[in-house]
């Protein structure tokens, strides 16, 4: 947007009950897009705060203001506190005049300074004070650098330092929002008892600190296990930023992961040195015909122009460059998690650089390895070292895991063998392998050679097969799916080559499948379905049975029970009763698209576009009366597959949103008294008052540690209140 003389008006500030508050808005997976509030404006996450070093300032803040519309930056407090002409303004006037911007201004506290010099001769009570007087948004407090050679017992002091240091930290503070870093080096250890020890203080943000040293080395996958720890030990309601980490190579791994906040001085930096900074890596200048990305910056002048140009000239030039080229991919990254696919983004750019794809395919690998999830080989073999850390980071893995959200919306992109590494693909599996029971006792149909939807090619046939004594299931890309759940994403949205859906069925692997399934020792009997010629006979005699009349209630019901029973844990038992006698009412295409019960009340409501369900406020009223656990009063531990066949989650709200969620109301944080261990996004819930009366349904936007865990933001959609 032009604004009128090229100036963005100054930021509005949060309402002031909001301060300091962080929001989700949009998630995929731990990946979100969040808002932080702050007297100097709404900082949209996640987001990059361009290091301003207030002696030399290569582009302008104002400019960062008005023209690139960055709502953070960075600076020193330290060398603001070191230098009088800076100090003298800073304290008469405040730190937004200082340096000509308007809004939220963070500032460091000196540690990164003893970390390169050796030490700084500013008290930790002292640089808060100063922080808070200059009227910073975001102050830091004086954390003890942990470098990634040191010794397990110097960073065990530092990180204990640190710790010590949190409370006369935020006494001084006071009403400044306070950064609380994260140390611990490079051990998995300290990183935890780093996260759980600053956890326990109100601090605004936790930066994960130490890490430039580790990502100047280009060790990622150390980058990786650390965010994964951090992370998972982390306060969900605080924000992460990743200190010193501006490169955008590395932006797609680690919103993946979580980050919500980067700074960045590379941008300045490689500039100096005549470097541009890519998505997928660092390119010099001087080696340069063509640029690598086109942005406003270069546009209309080629690189030898610029190699031309005396250095302060050629300097800020590249400095832009590298800026554009940083919130470019940032912008990318927020997009991908609106639309779901930041995981692909992140598998994609670690294509880009070696140390990347080592980091990625340790995390997909390694964690995952001693979990359910089989390891498919390629170069993944390569990362072998995962010794007696084996347990500890598959807890940290499943953190990642038990935020993903499936079924999902659109198509599921083919890429490759990363494909079966997907997040939200390992635990749509791990819930069809955890929930489904098999129903046939008989032999196994299993379909194959063509893409879905299958049921345009075999509906028929299956209709003829689905009172006989078979378990049919389709052989996918990602692995075995039952019949019933045959319009299920991601299996039936697989987008990819043909020949993903040729090749000769894998015994070996449609063996270990089925035994994931529960499904042991039937005879396995493969038919190919690319070719619609002389279907029906073939299955007949392929299966040695007379041809039958079609059952089409019964391929309802059986499709009903199983989205029941995976997709909302429902038993098996109560399943089958509530759809004794139901009814189906069918969608244009033929599909189902309510179910009525025997007595008329319409129960549930199948999604056609992704293949979940569902609950109407009667079905709600029946899944609450199945209800053997106690009400939950408290937060359960967190967990993909607990409580199996355990029933929809239910959450506990107060009684004062009790009225608001029988209107139809969304339920918002900081009104939940508990829920369920199980609740994850996306999927339904019941919420109840505390006396367990029911209040209405929805779908989750969050996990059980966030319902704890956040004041501010929507926890549940609600789908139906029930009206008293
Ligand atoms: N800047 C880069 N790394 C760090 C760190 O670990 N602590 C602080 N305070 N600032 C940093």
């Amino acid at each position: 947007m032009k604004w009128l003389d090229g100036r963005r008006p100054d930021p509005k500030p949060c309402r002031e009950k909001d301060l300091g508050r962080f929001e989700i808005t949009i998630r995929d997976g731990q990946a979100r897009l969040g808002k932080l509030h702050t007297a100097h404006g709404v900082l949209e996450t996640p987001c990059l705060l361009p290091v301003i070093n207030p002696n030399i300032r290569t582009i302008e803040p104002r400019e960062m203001w008005d023209k690139y519309g960055i709502q953070a930056l960075i600076t020193n407090s330290y060398v603001i506190w070191k230098h009088d002409h800076l100090k003298e303004v800073a304290l008469e006037k405040n730190v937004h005049e200082l340096i000509d911007y308007p809004g939220i201004i963070m500032t460091d506290s000196g540690t990164f300074q003893s970390y390169i010099y050796g030490d700084v001769e500013v008290g930790v009570e002292e640089i808060v004070e100063f922080q808070k007087n200059i009227g910073v948004d975001i102050a830091t407090m004086l954390d003890v650098f942990s470098r990634p050679d040191m010794t397990y017992s110097q960073v065990e002091d530092a990180v204990d330092e640190t710790i010590k240091r949190a409370a006369p930290s935020l006494e001084t503070a006071g009403s400044t929002m306070l950064n609380g870093p994260i140390q611990g080096g490079i051990f998995p250890e300290l990183r935890a008892k780093s996260a759980i020890g600053m956890s326990k203080f109100d601090f605004t943000v936790h930066p994960i600190g130490g890490i430039v040293p580790i990502m100047e080395q280009q060790r990622y996958k150390d980058l990786a296990k650390i965010m994964l720890v951090c992370k998972s030990r982390l306060k969900p309601s605080k924000p992460v930023h990743m200190f010193g980490c501006g490169h955008p190579m590395l932006f797609p791994m680690l919103v993946a992961m979580g980050a919500d906040l980067f700074d960045s001085a590379a941008y300045a930096l490689f500039a100096r040195d005549g470097r541009l900074l890519t998505p997928w890596g660092t390119e010099k200048i001087a080696e340069m015909t063509e640029w690598p990305m086109i942005t406003p910056a270069i546009s209309g002048v080629t690189p030898a122009e610029v190699r031309a140009l005396p250095k302060s000239e050629r300097t800020e030039i590249l400095a832009r460059f590298n800026l554009e080229i940083t919130l470019q991919e940032l912008s990318r990254c927020r997009q991908a998690v609106r639309d779901g696919t930041i995981w692909r983004l992140a598998e994609r750019r670690s294509h880009e650089h070696s140390a990347l794809r080592e980091a990625f395919l340790w995390l997909v690998t390694n964690p995952a390895k001693s979990s359910m999830e089989p390891i498919i080989l390629d170069d993944i073999s390569a990362s072998k070292e995962i010794g007696e850390q084996k347990g500890r980071w598959e807890e940290n893995w499943e953190w990642l895991l038990n935020a993903q959200y499936t079924p999902r919306n659109g198509c599921e992109t083919w890429g490759g063998i990363d494909t079966h590494h997907r997040p939200h693909i390992v635990m749509a599996r791990r819930r069809l392998f955890t929930r489904w029971r098999s129903t046939s006792p008989g032999d196994v149909l299993v379909l194959h050679g063509a893409p879905a939807p299958w049921r345009t090619k075999v509906g028929d046939l299956i209709e003829r097969l689905v009172s006989q004594d078979i378990e049919i299931m389709v052989l996918t890309p990602l692995g075995l799916i039952p019949w019933s759940l045959e319009d299920l994403n991601p299996w039936a949205q697989i987008e990819g080559p043909d020949w993903l859906w040729k090749r000769r069925p894998d015994m070996m692997w449609i063996k270990s499948e089925l035994e994931r399934l529960g499904i042991f020792e039937r005879k396995i009997l493969c038919m190919d379905i690319s070719e619609g010629e002389g279907l029906h006979q073939r299955a007949f005699d392929l299966l040695k049975i007379e041809e039958s009349e079609r059952d089409r209630e019964m391929l309802n019901r059986w499709q009903i029970f199983d989205k029941l029973v995976v997709l909302n844990n429902i038993h098996p038992n109560d399943a089958e009763e509530i759809l004794e006698g139901a009814t189906y009412v069918m969608s244009r295409t033929d599909r189902v698209k309510n179910v009525i019960h025997a007595d008329g009340r319409h129960l549930f409501s199948p999604r056609l576009a992704e293949g979940g369900i569902s609950l109407t406020i009667e079905g709600a009223k029946w899944a609450h009366s199945l209800r053997q656990n106690p009400i939950p009063l408290g937060f359960g531990p967190e967990g993909i597959i607990n409580n199996c066949a355990g029933g929809i989650a239910w959450v506990v709200v107060d009684d004062d949103a009790a009225p608001f969620i029988r209107q139809g109301r969304t339920v918002m944080h900081g009104f939940i008294l508990g829920c369920d261990g199980w609740v994850r996004p996306d999927e339904t819930v019941l919420i109840v008052d505390k006396n367990g009366n029911l209040l209405g349904v929805g779908r989750s936007q969050s996990t059980a540690s966030e319902m704890e865990s956040f004041t501010k933001g929507i926890a549940i959609k609600t789908r139906e209140g029930l009206p008293l």
